[in-house]
C-alpha cells in the first residue's frame, strides 16, 4: 500500500483529483468507480474546477458508483444518484448514460444487483476505484460480516451506519434500512484503488485497515491483499499509523 500523508482536507482533495485526472488522461476509455459521502466532496469540486479550466474532459469516461439506498428515487435529495448529479455529473461533460448508480427505486433489487454487476464485469471492472471508509470498516455499504467473495448485492445497513448518515436526513427513522452495494469481490477486481480519509474520527479505522487482522468483521482489511492501493489522507486520519 502506498500512503500519502497531506496536511488537511483541501490538500487531500487536490491530490486525489490529480490522480483521477491522470487516470482519465492515460487510459482511452477509463472506467472510474465512485464513492459518495462527505470525504470525496472536495475532490469532486476540484475535478469540476479542472474541467472548467479545460484540463480534463469526461466525454470518454464511464463511472460506476459503489452504492445506493433501497427505496429512494434519484430525485430524492438523499439518494446517491442525486448527490452525484449535483456534485459532479451535471457540472461536467460526462454523457449521463455513462454515469451508473444502482437504482434503489426498484421492486426487484436482486435483478438490479445482477444487472449492475454484469455491467461492471462487461467493461472489465474499474480502472480506478475511489473509496471512503466507515467507522465500522465498511467499504461501499459492505458492512462487517459481508463475505469477501460478494458481488453486487443488497444489505441491511448497520445501526451505526444509519446513525452516522442520519445527519443528512430529518430524523433517524427516515434513514433507509437497506442498500444496494458493489460487493467486496467487485471492488477488489478494480485495477487500482484510491482510498480517501480525513479527520481524527477515521484514525482508528485507518489503523485497523492498514495494520489489523484481515477479517470479514472489518471489511476494509481485505485491501491489504490488493496489489495497487493508494491511501491519500490528512495528518489527523493517518495519525495512528
Ligand atoms: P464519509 O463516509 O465520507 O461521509 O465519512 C464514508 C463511508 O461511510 O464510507
Amino acid at each position: 500500500m502506498e500512503i500519502v500523508k497531506l496536511k488537511g482536507y483541501e490538500e487531500m482533495s487536490q491530490k486525489s483529483s490529480e490522480l483521477v485526472i491522470k487516470t482519465i488522461q492515460e487510459i482511452d476509455n477509463p472506467v472510474l468507480g465512485l464513492a459518495t459521502g462527505s470525504t470525496p466532496e472536495g475532490m469532486y469540486g476540484e475535478l469540476i474546477k479542472a474541467y472548467r479550466k479545460n484540463n480534463v474532459s469526461f466525454q470518454n469516461v464511464t463511472t460506476f458508483n459503489l452504492d445506493e439506498y433501497v427505496g429512494l428515487s434519484g430525485e430524492d435529495s438523499n439518494s446517491y444518484r442525486y448527490y452525484m448529479n449535483e456534485k459532479l455529473f451535471h457540472a461536467v461533460d460526462i454523457p449521463i448514460e455513462h454515469a451508473h448508480v444502482p437504482n434503489g427505486d426498484t421492486k426487484t433489487p436482486e435483478k438490479e444487483c445482477a444487472e449492475y454487476e454484469k455491467l461492471i464485469r462487461d467493461v472489465g471492472y474499474a480502472d480506478l476505484q475511489i473509496l471512503g471508509i466507515g467507522l465500522n470498516g465498511h467499504i461501499g455499504f459492505n458492512e462487517p460480516g459481508t463475505s469477501f467473495d460478494s458481488k453486487t448485492h443488497t444489505i441491511e445497513l448497520d445501526e451505526s451506519t444509519r446513525q452516522a448518515n442520519a445527519r443528512f436526513f430529518n430524523s433517524l427513522e427516515e434513514v433507509p434500512t437497506q442498500a444496494i452495494t458493489m460487493g467486496i469481490d467487485t471492488i477488489m477486481k478494480s485495477n487500482k484503488i484510491l482510498l480517501l480519509v480525513s479527520g481524527e474520527k477515521k484514525a482508528e479505522a485507518v489503523q485497523k485497515l492498514v495494520q489489523g487482522e484481515i477479517t470479514e468483521e472489518f471489511p476494509a482489511s481485505i485491501l491489504q491483499q490488493h496489489t495497487n492501493v493508494v491511501i491519500i489522507g490528512d495528518e489527523a486520519a493517518l495519525s495512528k499509523l
